[in-house]
């Protein structure tokens, strides 16, 4: 009998990497509002402090993902999770000739190498059953000039989470979380004009007409780390994004 997902995460500890802003604090606020037992890691603790002021009863962890040694031994004293959420990254932009090489490790320890890291050292607390929910992003599957490189790193957050679905299969859940754009304080170093003129653009150019909102994305995390069916998926919530014109 299939559980109405209200009552899967009463109880459960849900680790959020990323959970200090945007779409990984929505996740937090709404696993808490759904019984669930939440720890955000980020880098920041003053992102933190005021990420949990915002949420609620969640316990925070300082955390660079890049740092190997720090996340093995954070993974270590976490005590059980049911369920990991990596949303954590950093984006580099930039021309395929211009992008300066240090950008794109940057870009690949922050985006890849980090969730990779992340998840196989929290693997050993995770029980049998729990999910792993990785972020990729529309630009995977449909590349623009100026990302390319993003968008191979996105492409390679969702061949690891099929690969890893299949390796960890009878033990964990695993799953991609694809969002197209979604406002989030990910632009806020943007000048306010720039920004909504992009947002503006973009919008124009989905089938739903708008930009996304956090709590929407995070609507579909939870489906991730409930849905007992669901494994090897990557859920595009992008408005319509790879269908755009
Ligand atoms: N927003 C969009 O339009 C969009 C579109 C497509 C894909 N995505 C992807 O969706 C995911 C979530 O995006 P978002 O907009 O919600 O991001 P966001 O608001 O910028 O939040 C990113 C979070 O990651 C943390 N973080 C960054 N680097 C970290 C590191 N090395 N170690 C630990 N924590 C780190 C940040 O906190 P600290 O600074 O404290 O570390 C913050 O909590 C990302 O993977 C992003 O690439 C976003």
């Amino acid at each position: 009998m299939t559980k109405i997902f209200e009552t899967d995460l009463q109880g459960k500890h849900v680790v959020i990497v990323g959970g200090s802003s945007g779409m990984g604090k929505a996740t937090a606020k709404l696993s808490v509002a759904l019984g669930a037992n939440v720890t955000i890691a980020s880098r920041s603790a003053d992102k933190l402090t005021a990420a949990a002021a915002e949420i609620g009863e969640v316990k925070t962890a300082p955390i660079d993902m890049t740092d190997e040694a720090a996340v093995k031994a954070w993974a270590a004293q976490l005590g059980t999770v049911d369920h990991l959420v990596i949303s954590a990254s950093s984006a580099a932009h930039g021309a395929f000739a211009e992008l300066p090489t240090d950008d794109l490790r940057g870009m690949l320890a922050a985006k890849f190498i980090g969730p990779y890291v992340t998840a196989r050292e929290v693997l050993p607390a995770l029980e049998k059953g729990g999910s792993i929910t990785f972020f990729s992003g529309v630009l995977s599957r449909r590349p623009s000039a100026g990302a390319t490189g993003l968008g191979a790193v996105n492409a390679a957050v969702e061949a690891l989470s099929k690969g890893l679905a299949q390796e960890l299969a009878g033990r964990a859940r695993v799953n991609c979380i694809s969002p197209g754009m979604v406002a989030t304080e990910a632009y806020d170093a943007m000048p306010p004009d720039a920004r909504d003129a992009m947002y503006a653009v973009v919008a124009e150019s989905l089938p739903v007409g708008r930009i996304g909102q956090a709590d929407e994305i995070a609507q579909a995390v939870i489906m991730a780390m409930t849905n007992g069916f669901l494994t090897g998926a990557v859920l595009d919530i992008d408005g319509g994004h790879l269908v755009r014109g």
